[in-house]
């Protein structure tokens, strides 16, 4: 197959094209750096030709529902109608579990994105998954020295490799529309992730627990979330991602 990769230079999309180039599927990365704007559609001209499949994996860093509305809205709509114009049969989405549940921040844009994608003509995938393992990093990371907090909250964060895999082979299957959302083996605690994590960089300083306010803070920590029983369950535990990290 020929499979279109947009965000495939970020760390979801690098790894669906790695799990693509692996099973012998030709690929095409969509991003900034490799000459395609989104959002404009400047450097689209003819790079869907002969693709069977677009998965959407791009993301904006905002809790700002404005900001993401515009980036999700306006990069789905940008891929739609280059899909509609090349002939593609398959569009594959990644969200949320959980995305409606806290519709006022990043999560409106996610919904916003799912709408337009189940409105159009192209034939859909989409799949919903957890946090990612990474996502504990990624806050750590964010709170500059001495100014790291560890958010009241209930996650069940899934292996980014094991999302990759998955959204490959829905790609390979047939449009399946809303498909069964996927998270992780075990609820964790945030709080403990992000401080598990520190400790295992060398971070000694202090983590205070703080309970992010409104809907996403209140989402976050009364599980939902979290996925609901009938979803599909990943392998990788957060304990066998931290025993993975290159400095643990
Ligand atoms: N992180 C989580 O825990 C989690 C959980 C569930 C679902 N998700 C979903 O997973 C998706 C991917 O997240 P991620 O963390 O892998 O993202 P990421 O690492 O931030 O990568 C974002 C990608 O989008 C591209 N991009 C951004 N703006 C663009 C534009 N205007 N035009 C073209 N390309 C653009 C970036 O490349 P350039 O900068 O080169 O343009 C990059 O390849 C998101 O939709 C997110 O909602 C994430």
């Amino acid at each position: 197959m020929r499979l279109a990769i947009a965000g495939g230079t970020g760390l979801t999309g690098s790894r669906i094209d790695a799990v693509a180039r692996a099973r012998g599927h030709e690929t095409v990365v969509l991003a900034r750096s490799t000459g395609v704007e989104l959002l404009s559609g400047a450097g689209m001209r003819g790079v869907l030709e002969g693709v069977d499949a677009v998965i959407d994996a791009t993301d904006v860093a905002t809790a700002k529902p404005d900001v993401s509305v515009s980036f999700f809205a306006g990069v789905t709509k940008t891929l739609l109608a280059a899909e509609r114009a090349a002939g593609v049969s398959h569009h594959l989405a990644l969200t949320i579990v959980g995305a409606d549940a806290a519709p006022d921040g990043y999560y409106a844009g996610k919904l916003v994105q799912e709408r337009l994608v189940a409105a159009g003509s192209i034939p859909w995938t989409i799949l919903r998954t957890t946090q990612f393992h990474e996502y504990a990093a990624l806050l750590f990371h964010r709170g500059r020295a001495g100014a790291h907090v560890a958010p009241r909250g209930r996650v069940q964060p899934i292996a980014v490799d094991e999302v990759a895999a998955h959204l490959v082979d829905l790609a390979e299957q047939a449009p399946a529309g809303r498909a069964r959302d996927l998270g992780g083996p075990q609820e964790e605690s945030l709080a403990d992730m992000i401080r598990r994590y520190a400790r295992a960089i060398g971070f000694r300083g202090p983590i205070p627990l703080v309970s992010v306010p409104g809907t996403w803070g209140r989402a976050l920590r009364t599980g939902a979330l979290l996925p609901r029983p009938d979803a599909r369950r990943g392998t990788q535990t957060f304990t066998d991602w931290l025993d993975a990290l290159p400095d643990a």
